[in-house]
């Protein structure tokens, strides 16, 4: 796979770079090196070799002591972070010398600052090039510079290079950046929701509304009801239950249906359709971190399908949800997977418009640990994608005292495939982008 033909002659990758953050003019020399047929780089942004060891490395690893007049690598001495802003970089390396005891810095940050040894015109490094003259041309600020402090947390920040293909890809784009759990406002995702309403109740009235969209119809459903089992005379809850298509489908096979939702358009339709065919369900507007109304253990089963990654106080609405569950009842949810799914993967695919999923290269997973919520254009409506890690989960169902008894990531069989090629093919057989839990609510004890 060739992700990129290099023209004949090209400016170097890193003068690029540089000149892109430079007010002054940078020169942009010409590539002559690439070591991955992917990057050309100049002999200034080449490989030097190592006074010490004389392997050749990346110019970035190496430090100029101007004392012994020595270039060393880093795995002659090993470098710290030096949390510090330029060009598009925040940190140097930053090396402790033992022939000086002086600290240096790599000769990235110092070309930067203008004092890489060719600045200060020392000229016979050995470079990957040799003679002659491969420095030129030479640029240096117009006076010395150290570039801006930045704190150790500031140093390692980095955009989520997800989330910037996405922009640029206009798929399901990101708008801002993370929120993080303690700053997200639950009435932002209720408003959302609420305008986002209308327009989820065409689609799944498009996707044929009692059976779920393709994802729930093909990948989630056909597990989640297995891990259901059967439901004749059960008591259940679904929490989140949208446009009510799993509560009338639990009610339908005998069970005992409450759905519980915040999005008034949602309870609106779902009341409707129970008055034009009774099922015996019962819904009601709430949010799932107070369902005070509810009494303790009167479940037997919480459902609760493609949820809690919009549910800000997730840890609440566990606690409530385990509340309201009758002990060694179980919670069953499925929710984005927390590496596959959600608002930092991305599947690459070229051409973007092909029905083909083989045309998907490969899946780009970015800043797992960055967790929050963030804004995302999904069809010109604004929605909020809140992704966790599975660790953050897994504390919060405990601090509720559900056990997972259970993790299932849905994966379609081949005759699944085969009647439903569009969706599946080379797609959910290759990853998955859900994941569900089967968690039993432990027996209180008095703590709890
Ligand atoms: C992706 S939809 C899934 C709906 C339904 N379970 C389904 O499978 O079609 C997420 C649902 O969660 C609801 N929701 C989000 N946060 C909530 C909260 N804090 N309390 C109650 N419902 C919430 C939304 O209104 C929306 O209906
Ligand atoms: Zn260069
Ligand atoms: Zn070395
Ligand atoms: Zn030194």
């Amino acid at each position: 796979m060739r992700f990129y033909e290099p023209a004949e002659s090209q400016p170097c990758y890193y003068c690029k770079k540089f000149k892109e953050n430079e007010e002054s003019d940078y020169p942009l020399r010409d590539a002559v090196f690439t070591y991955e047929k992917f990057v050309y780089r100049c002999s200034w942004h080449s490989q030097f070799a190592c006074s010490k060891c004389g392997k050749t490395s990346h110019f970035s690893w190496f430090y100029w002591c101007p004392e012994k007049k020595e270039l060393i690598c880093g795995d002659c001495s090993k470098p710290r972070l030096h949390p510090v802003k330029f060009w598009d970089r925040t940190y140097a390396y930053e090396f402790f010398c033992e022939s000086c005891n002086k600290i240096h810095y790599d000769i990235l940050y110092t070309e930067f600052c203008g004092e890489h040894p060719w600045q200060l015109g020392v000229y016979d490094l050995k470079t990957a090039l040799g003679d002659p003259d491969p420095w030129e041309p030479m640029w240096s600020p117009e006076k010395k510079r150290s570039g801006e402090p930045l704190s150790l947390e500031e140093s390692l920040k980095l955009e989520n290079r997800v989330f910037e293909l996405r922009r640029d890809l206009n798929v399901f784009e990101p708008i801002g950046s993370i929120v993080s759990q303690s700053e997200l406002k639950p009435s932002k995702t209720q408003d959302a929701w609420e305008e986002f309403s209308a327009h989820w109740l065409t689609i799944a009235d498009s996707d044929s509304e009692d059976e779920g969209d393709p994802n729930r119809r093909f990948v989630i459903d056909p597990t989640l009801m297995k891990l259901l089992g059967p439901v004749d005379g059960l008591k259940i809850l679904d929490a989140g239950c949208g446009n009510g298509y799993l509560s009338r489908k639990l009610a339908s096979l005998g069970a005992i249906v409450t759905g519980v939702d915040f999005t008034e358009p949602f309870i609106e339709y779902c009341n409707m359709r129970e008055v034009e065919s009774p099922l015996g369900c019962t819904f009601i507007q709430a949010s799932l971190d107070d369902l005070s109304f509810l009494n303790d253990g009167i479940f037997d089963l919480v459902v609760s399908n493609v949820v809690m990654a919009d549910v800000v106080n997730y840890q609440q609405a566990f606690l409530e949800i385990s509340r309201v569950l009758r002990n060694d009842g179980r919670f069953i949810w499925s929710n984005t997977h927390p590496v596959f799914g959600g608002a930092r993967a991305f599947d690459i695919k070229l051409p973007r418009d092909s029905h083909r999923q083989e045309e998907r290269y490969l899946k780009l997973i970015d800043r797992y640990f960055d967790s929050g919520g963030i804004l995302i254009n999904w069809d010109g409506h604004e929605v909020w994608q809140i992704d966790r890690t599975l660790e953050e989960y897994s504390k919060a169902l405990k601090e509720a005292g559900l056990v997972i008894s259970e993790i299932v990531e849905p994966r379609p069989t081949p005759e699944m495939i085969q009647e439903n090629p569009r969706f599946l093919a080379f797609d959910a057989d290759r990853w998955t982008h859900f994941i569900i839990f089967e968690c039993l609510k432990r027996k209180s004890d008095s703590s709890r």
